[in-house]
């Protein structure tokens, strides 16, 4: 998306704000002064528990039981129950500048544990997806190097090979959301994230394969695609840990995300994690390419800009309950969310379900890794009241998630970049959750 395409939807947004206004004045009344706005989009209906067929129940003998299944091989690469399909990528139509320019998300409050399975990673792309023909694919190493190579993927996958877990968040993800409550979804809000274990090359090992020049401090990672998409990263983050990928989750890359080799740039913004990265170029100063110059800056209450703004501060979000999981039963429930940094492990994660006033810490679960979504649960018990849910991570640096207020009061609201502050569930007394802004 790009900057004037979201603020004049931003604006169009606030113009049919005057019922939204009506209805936060009777909620705070509802919640004692709390409610400020109200998310735009309608809120899916309460779904019921989906109806059984009695005849399947015990103890009749099911009608799957008594016959013999599809057999081996009707699918060669198999595919999730067709009772699933509604877990799916979903994009926002006036976001959609056009396919080929566009973005979709994550279904996070469909998904368990911290993986994200291949087809349901959100894309983001600035030129549509190029079909890469392995065989002709290079990565071209060039500039203040020793020896400048091209390499092929055959030739990438014979350095030793790391196998590890990231996040990649798009610097965007929530960025619809400094202003006040935008749209009523987890997927929608929290969306531009996904997590995979990637297999790959070390960069560093291919550095020692070129031969760095000392004056060599940064690089240019290219992209392969029609946008051609380019970022400047300094040479302490590529010798750190960055990697060229070739597998995501056990097997080759997806076309949507960068088949056959994308960089990975641990905790760094989604848009520096270039696809079909055709070439490294080694300089003495970054480049000033368009996508950290007039794109993926953050404007600032005084007009500044802040530049290269790499880093994915802590962040978290419940998952469940949330506007697309409503809470069906009274009594015992369990909350579920995600939680991620880009400056290392998550170290706690507090929940809160009175919009801030208490908190309690939820239980993270194994693997707790570095740089990579982390699963966070919460039994709670629920009574029919109005909750205001919201969750606060930790990472092991001793950085907090921020409130809104916080973060608008340092940076203003004119940025569509780098929100990672706290959301706020509404939970009804009938069970349906709704995005909402509390102050
Ligand atoms: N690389 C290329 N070559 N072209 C692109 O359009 N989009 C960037 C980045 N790398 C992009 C790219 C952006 S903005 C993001 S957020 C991530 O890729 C998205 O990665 P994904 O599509 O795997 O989710
Ligand atoms: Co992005």
């Amino acid at each position: 998306m790009t900057t004037s395409k979201t603020d004049s939807n931003l604006i169009a947004q606030e113009g049919q704000s005057a019922d939204l206004d009506t209805v936060a004045v009777s909620r705070r009344k509802l919640l004692g002064g709390a409610v400020l706005a109200a998310g735009s989009l309608a809120t899916p209906s309460l779904v019921s528990a989906a109806e059984s067929n009695p005849d399947n129940l015990p103890p009749n003998v099911p009608e799957w039981t008594p016959y013999l299944g599809e057999g081996v091989d009707v699918n060669p690469y198999g595919m999730p129950s067709e009772h699933e399909a509604h877990v799916i990528r979903r994009s926002v139509e006036w976001l959609t500048a056009s396919p080929e320019s566009s973005v979709n998300f994550t279904p996070l409050h469909e998904l368990d544990g911290i993986v994200t399975p291949n087809g349901l990673c959100f894309e983001r792309h600035h030129g549509g997806v190029p079909e890469v023909i392995p065989q002709d694919y290079r990565l071209m190493i060039n500039g203040l190097v020793d020896r400048e190579l091209i390499f092929t993927i055959d030739d990438l996958k014979r350095f030793p090979q790391v196998n590890r877990f990231h996040f990649l968040e798009c610097a965007a993800n929530g960025g619809m959301e400094w202003r006040g409550a935008q749209l009523n979804g987890c997927q929608y809000t929290f969306g531009m994230v996904h997590n995979v274990q990637y297999s790959g090359v070390r960069l560093s090992d291919i550095c020692r394969e070129v031969g760095i020049k000392p004056e060599a401090k940064w690089v240019l990672a290219e992209g392969g695609d029609s946008a051609g998409m380019n970022r400047s990263i300094p040479i302490e983050k590529i010798l750190d840990d960055c990697m060229i990928a070739y597998s995501m989750n056990g097997e080759a890359l997806r076309p949507e995300q960068g088949y056959p080799a994308r960089l990975v740039v641990p905790g760094w913004e989604g848009n520096m994690w270039v696809k079909w990265i055709r070439r490294l170029e080694f300089g003495d100063m970054p480049y000033m390419a368009r996508e950290e110059t007039s794109k993926y800056t953050d404007l600032m209450e005084d007009g500044n800009a802040r530049m290269f703004t790499w880093v994915m501060d802590a962040k978290s979000c419940v998952t469940s309950p949330s506007p697309e999981k409503p809470i069906l039963h009274k009594g015992q429930n369990l909350l579920k969310g995600l939680a991620w940094s880009g400056r290392g492990k998550i170290t706690r994660v507090d929940v809160s379900l009175d919009g801030g006033r208490n908190w309690q810490a939820a239980e993270l679960h194994d693997p707790v890794l570095d740089k990579s979504l982390t699963r966070f649960t919460l039994p709670f018990q629920w009574n029919g009241e109005d909750l205001l849910v919201q969750s606060r991570a930790m990472d092991e640096t001793g950085y907090v998630q921020p409130t809104i207020q916080a973060l608008q009061k340092e940076r203003g609201v004119n940025s569509i970049y780098h929100n990672n502050a706290i959301a706020t569930w509404h939970v009804k007394t009938n069970g349906e959750v709704e995005n909402v802004r509390i102050g």
